[in-house]
């Protein structure tokens, strides 16, 4: 059967990976969260004091690019790739209100987009790959053959993250979440190098009204017509 590659871009927390991680596994593709590995060049960041809140050491954190090995790894109990970062699974690490904090800041360094674009397009070489995130139907894979550019209202999206974070066990205010996705959303879309912006051929998904299984329903058939 013909493989095709699969760009689902859009704003923070409109359940992108969720989606993603559904239509990768019914077709048998290689599912890939382009956010989780900004999120761990940031979390190295963090590490190693070259950002917080008010602090970022930008051209440290640029002569230290080659240090960093990011590397997905299967896990068949989870059913998806865990995100490692110099030999360390940092998974649950990535995935905290904290790194949500600095991560668009870390994401709007060229030469970390550049190392990072250039393995995102290694990977989805052979196509058969589903992969979410900014601007992957814009810079990443411009000739994917299905995109898809999903959003929802920013209370809906913060409801989601909220949730999410507390099933996890984090501290975290609803107040404090909407504001970081607001925030995130703002610097994503008007960063200089490659903006969250939607591709032209790319689909429109507004979920806000939608559920996860008329969501999946829509996505299998717009793949069904590319195949
Ligand atoms: O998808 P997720 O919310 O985990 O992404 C975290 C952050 O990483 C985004 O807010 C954005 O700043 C950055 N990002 C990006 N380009 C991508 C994926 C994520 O700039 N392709």
């Amino acid at each position: 059967m013909k493989k095709i590659t699969i760009a689902i871009d859009g704003f923070s927390s409109t359940g992108k990976s969720t989606l993603a991680k559904q239509v990768a596994k019914e077709l048998g593709y290689v599912y890939v969260d382009t956010g989780a590995m900004y999120r761990a060049v940031t979390y190295y960041a963090m590490l190693n004091n070259l950002v917080s809140e008010d602090f970022l050491d930008k051209e440290s954190l640029v002569s230290q690019l080659s240090k960093i090995q990011l590397q997905f790894q299967f896990n068949p109990a989870l059913g998806f790739a865990e995100m490692y970062l110099n030999g360390e699974n940092v998974e649950q690490a990535i995935r905290t209100i904290e790194v949500s904090r600095n991560v668009s800041r870390i994401a709007e360094i060229s030469q970390v987009r550049a190392k990072l674009v250039e393995q995102q397009q290694a990977m989805g070489k052979n196509k058969a790959i589903v992969m979410d995130g900014r601007d992957i139907g814009t810079v990443v894979f411009p000739d994917a053959e299905l995109k898809l550019f999903m959003n929802a209202s920013a209370e809906t999206r913060a409801q989601r993250r909220f949730d999410e974070l507390l099933e996890k066990g984090q501290s975290v205010t609803f107040d404090e979440v909407l504001q970081n996705v607001q925030q995130r959303d703002y610097i994503d879309t008007h960063r200089e190098d490659s903006p969250l912006v939607k591709a032209d051929d790319a689909i429109e998904i507004d979920n806000s009204a939608m559920s996860k299984k008329e969501q999946f329903e829509l996505v299998m058939q717009l793949v069904a017509e590319k195949l």
